[in-house]
């Protein structure tokens, strides 16, 4: 069975299960997207934003947002967040597909592509077309769109 990639509302039973998980790995982004969902703070609606959902047949298998970059002025950088893959679905290229897709998007609104990444997932964003920031408290990796990318 091949992944499906959608626009998600993260307020399905699905998603609450995929937030379990990544919760019980020690990851709270997923914790954090709900929060930010349910108290309106953060509903991927501004001009460029989107969240997508990774599906597996019923299951949600991966999670990724594209939101204007809430640490830098103005709206011309954009960042990734809420990254997650379900460990089951880990390597098969969904990371990529979900994080490929948030680029194609972003280019089209934004100059830069900034995230902040656990040191485990830094090989991921590098293989990727990502470069390492040294020295920015909220930025460990950045995509600079218009220099071939
Ligand atoms: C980081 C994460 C999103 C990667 O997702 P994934 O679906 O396993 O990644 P992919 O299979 O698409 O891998 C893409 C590329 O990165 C590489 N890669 C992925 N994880 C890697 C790892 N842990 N170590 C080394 N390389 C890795 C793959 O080899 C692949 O390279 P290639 O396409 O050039 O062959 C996933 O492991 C995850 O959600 N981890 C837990 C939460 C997390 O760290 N989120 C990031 C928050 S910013």
């Amino acid at each position: 069975m091949g992944y499906e990639l959608k626009r998600l509302r993260p307020t399905t039973p699905a998603f609450d299960r995929l937030k379990d998980e990544s919760r019980l790995e020690g990851y709270w982004m997923l914790v954090r997207l709900a929060d930010g969902w349910s108290s309106g703070r953060n509903k991927f609606l501004k001009r460029g934003e989107a969240l997508y959902g990774a599906w597996h047949g019923r299951d949600l298998a991966g999670v990724c947002g594209l939101n204007i970059d809430p640490y830098v002025e103005g709206r011309s950088h954009g960042r990734v967040r809420h990254l997650f893959v379900g460990a089951p679905h880990r390597r098969a290229g969904l990371g990529r597909m979900l994080v490929e897709t948030v680029i194609d998007r972003a280019r089209r609104y934004f100059t830069v592509l900034n995230t902040r990444a656990p040191r485990e997932a830094f090989i991921f964003y590098e293989r990727l077309g990502f470069e390492r920031v040294e020295g920015e408290e909220f930025v460990t990796h950045r995509m600079v769109f218009g220099k071939g990318n």
